[in-house]
């Protein structure tokens, strides 16, 4: 059986904390999507473990996955694998052979394109990762895939055709001079990230290293076998459904799809596998973002954020008075909620939740379940608020529009609830829903009736033994 988890907004809803608790019951997680731009954070016993590659399974000692519709930094990966052995873990991790490489010339274009949109204000505000560029050249069919680190001759293949080819478009159309530029990556500087011999060393050993320690796989044989065998698992999603290349809000989107359909043509099981099991949305009692794009309920909308964390606007001891500024309530939700990026340590933009983005995940993914993380970070605000419909260009719409201009003009229509009080959230967790404060557990039910989908799960905290388990997907 499978369960798929799936980012129900934009990215950084606690998935890995979900994963976490209902992998206990998986033998193997599987990423299917996306590469080291994720950020899933698992805490257990006062230990904080950050994974960008690694399935968040591996710190239950579960066999991870990368599956071929990831794209993978085999510089991260490894970092990453060290770091988990150093903490005391002892990740088994396995690599699709089909997955495509990230090269340190994917870094360097994806970091040169941002600044050259950014002279127009078209950027995305990437990670930097080389996510893009990466999936650009896997769809014009000139990307380097795993299995061709481990054969010599067709590694210095690939790059024979690739390098040159970024080389000129780097040079003739960005105009760059790659001996004058100061950009590194993963131990290249920009003349050694074109340079086809520098880099058939690095990622044929790359290769050795990866067969010495037998991980790589044709990943849908066998997760098929797994499944076969009577075995759990769980496809882990990253990102988030309005950040999809096709669902989400194109063009501040990334360049795979989080959404649920492709949790079988990236991991290689079959459709009717994927879809016999649940699909389990991951949803954060409130909404924040990394990098641009519209956001109908953000809150303190025009309020420019900075990367100092010590200037930060707003008042956050305001939020809790009567009446509370934007962007007072979104620095105490920042603040209390630590949304600050996994990956690029950026303040995140802080919004109330938005339904329609919900209506529309559920529908993209069908959704089974959900999971609601965070809801203790809202407590102690007298009125939550939440954005149950749109009003767009004089009529009022209940999910989200197909095109990102119509999106930008949505006006929110707020519902207000009554806040909750902070309380001693181990001891709600351990006795169960009933015990979690009526007004929180009004705002629940009203979600859950509005996307026709029962609550699985609510995380009241970031340690594994402070989330409510109402429905387990596995059992
Ligand atoms: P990319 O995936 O690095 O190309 O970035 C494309 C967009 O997706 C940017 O707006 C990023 O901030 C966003 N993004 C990518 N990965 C994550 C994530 O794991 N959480 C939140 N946002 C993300």
């Amino acid at each position: 059986m499978t369960v798929t988890i799936v980012g129900a907004q934009l990215g950084d809803e606690g998935k890995g904390g979900i994963v976490d608790v209902f992998g206990e019951s998986a033998d193997v997680v599987a990423r299917y999507q996306g590469g080291d731009n994720a950020g899933h954070t698992v805490v257990h016993d006062g230990e904080t473990y950050k994974l960008s590659l690694v399935p968040s399974g591996a710190v239950r000692g579960k066999v991870g996955v990368l599956g071929n519709g990831c794209v993978v930094n085999p510089a991260t990966l490894f970092d990453e694998i060290d770091d988990l052995r150093e903490m005391g873990l002892d990740p088994e991790v396995r690599l699709a052979k089909r997955a495509q490489v990230i090269l340190p010339v994917h870094r360097f274009l994806d970091n040169v394109a941002e600044d050259v949109r950014s002279d127009d204000d078209l950027e995305v505000g990437t990670t930097g990762r080389g996510i893009g560029p990466t999936y650009e050249d896997k769809v014009g069919r000139r990307g380097v895939r795993v299995a061709d680190l481990l054969d010599d001759e067709c590694l210095r293949e690939r790059l024979e055709y690739l390098l040159p080819l970024k080389r000129r478009l780097v040079e003739d159309v960005y105009g760059i001079d790659l001996a004058s530029t100061d950009l590194a990556f993963d131990g290249f500087t920009a003349a050694e990230a074109f340079d086809v011999e520098a880099v058939f060393e690095q990622y044929r050993a790359y290769g050795e290293r990866l067969a010495e320690e037998g991980m790589p796989v044709a990943a849908g044989e066998f997760l098929t076998d797994r499944i076969d065998a009577g075995e759990r698992v769980m496809l882990e999603g990253a990102q988030g459904t309005l950040l999809d290349i096709d669902h989400g809000n194109y063009p501040f989107v990334t360049s795979s799809n989080p959404t649920a359909g492709y949790a079988a043509t990236g991991s290689g099981l079959g459709v009717t596998t994927v879809g016999d099991g649940e699909v389990v949305g991951v949803v954060k009692a409130y909404l924040s973002r990394v990098g641009s794009g519209p956001m109908p309920t953000e809150l303190g909308r025009n309020v420019e954020l900075v990367d100092d964390v010590s200037e930060v606007e707003g008042d956050e001891s305001a939020a809790t008075e009567a009446n509370p500024e934007p962007e007072d309530i979104a620095t105490y939700i920042r603040e209390e909620g630590g949304e600050y990026g996994t990956v690029t340590g950026r303040p995140r933009r802080v919004g109330w939740l938005d339904l329609p983005m919900l209506r529309h995940a559920a529908r993209a993914s069908g959704f089974t379940g959900f999971a609601v993380n965070h809801v203790d970070v809202l407590a102690g605000l007298e009125t939550v608020r939440v954005g149950h419909s749109y009003d767009l260009d004089g009529e009022t719409i209940e999910t989200v529009p197909a095109t990102t201009q119509r999106w930008g003009r949505c006006e929110p229509n707020l519902r207000s609830f009554e806040g909750w009080p902070e309380v001693d959230w181990d001891a709600v967790a351990a006795e169960g829903y009933d015990a979690l404060h009526e007004n929180a557990r009004a705002y629940l039910e009203y979600v859950a009736d509005e996307i026709d989908t029962p609550v699985y799960a609510i995380g009241l905290g970031a340690e594994r033994d402070q989330t409510i388990v109402r429905e387990h997907p596995f059992e």
